[in-house]
């Protein structure tokens, strides 16, 4: 038994100010508000915009400064840095040494996770191990995307790009020596089979880019993503329902006890669907997909800090988090709030 749990002392997300709307979208590829509200439940996502001063780390700075301030903490309490995204600034290094400067914090260690969607679920975990051991006692946990950058935005690439949008979320996690308390258990999973069914294959050591430019290809550009959509839809909703259950099970709750489910908002039919096999009423599930699309690691946090802002989450509340995503990868978190 562990001598300390974690909890979230604070939460914060940030999304650029420039808002697209599906008509918008529909101006520039063959697409329409009524397809992309039906399949997907989106009605508008954020764009950065060039010169708006935003990259995926200043996004999350912009977050965590907001989650740091919650948790009544200054940068230089924070022992680890985790920063989950799919979309760095750079190729290498990662995001969380950026964060580490422009945050002016101390040599502390900064992890950069990249399991995409499920991203910010495995970087809560990751920092719950750190503060669990007793190694650290504050752990940043960050989820950045800069999409719009990298989104093929002509008709070929219409299922894919009407789908992402931009943004961030931090969470503050603290350590905490109340049992019972903070997070309860995390739960990871990963199955590399279906690794190229949801991924951008490029550039990258198979898809370098003078190759890329030499083969010239016209159809199917490795450095745009490609998304097998029906195929990761009918996994997703397994996955998310397993995962969901494993989390209860283990800590002996039944779903009566959900006070709060925050879905990766990878799809409001996704959501709907997960929502009704679980017998939840609307005000135990928050969504948020119509207002900023899917924005992968950033969306649980951004979901997360909106549904506390609402008040919707309460001391004593349990709060389950779940993901799904490329890799495939998937996860829970369990938390006594
Ligand atoms: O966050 C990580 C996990 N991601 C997910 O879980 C996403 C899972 N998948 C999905 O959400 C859905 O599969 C999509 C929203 C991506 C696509 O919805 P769908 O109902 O599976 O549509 P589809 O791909 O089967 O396409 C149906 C039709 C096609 O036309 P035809 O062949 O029937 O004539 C597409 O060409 O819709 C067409 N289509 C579009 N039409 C208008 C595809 N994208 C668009 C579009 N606008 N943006």
């Amino acid at each position: 038994m562990s001598m300390y749990t974690s909890k979230i002392a604070g939460l914060g997300s940030y999304v650029p100010d420039h808002i697209v709307t599906n008509d918008d979208l529909s101006k520039i590829i063959e697409t329409n508000d009524a397809w992309i509200q039906e399949r997907t439940g989106i009605k508008e996502r954020r764009h950065i915009q060039k010169g708006d001063g935003n990259s995926t780390a200043i996004m999350g700075v912009k977050a965590s400064e907001i989650a740091l301030e919650r948790a009544g903490l200054v940068p230089n309490d924070i022992d680890l840095i985790v920063f989950a995204t799919l979309s760095p600034d750079m190729y290498f290094p990662g995001c969380g040494v950026q964060v580490q400067e422009m945050m002016n914090m101390r040599t502390i260690p900064a992890l950069d996770v990249r399991n995409q969607c499920s991203g910010f679920v495995y970087g809560l975990s990751v920092g719950d191990q750190f503060i669990k051991t007793g190694m650290y006692r504050n752990v940043l946990v960050i989820g950045s995307e800069n999409h719009s950058g990298g989104l093929d935005m002509t008709t070929r690439g219409r299922s894919v790009s009407v789908i992402f949008g931009d943004g961030a979320g931090a969470a503050v996690l603290t350590r905490s020596d109340k049992d019972g308390k903070g997070i309860l258990s995390t739960h990871l999973h990963s199955e590399g089979a279906h690794a190229k069914e949801l991924a951008l294959m490029g550039p990258s050591t198979e898809h370098w880019v003078p190759e890329i430019i030499a083969e010239n290809p016209q159809e199917n550009i490795p450095y745009y993503p490609y998304m097998n959509g029906q195929f990761v839809f009918k996994n997703a909703v397994v996955r998310f329902s397993e995962v969901i259950n494993e989390g209860l099970v283990a800590n002996g709750l039944s779903v009566e006890d959900i006070d709060m489910l925050i879905p990766h908002q990878a799809n409001l039919r996704i959501s709907q669907f997960v929502q009704k096999k679980f017998k939840l009423s609307d005000d135990k599930v928050y969504n948020n997909i119509q207002k900023y699309g899917n924005t992968t690691a950033a969306s649980i946090p951004i979901a997360l800090t909106e549904a506390w802002e609402q008040g919707k989450i309460k001391d004593g509340d349990t709060v389950v988090l779940a993901a799904f995503g490329s890799g495939f990868t998937w996860g829970s978190a369990i938390i006594n709030w």
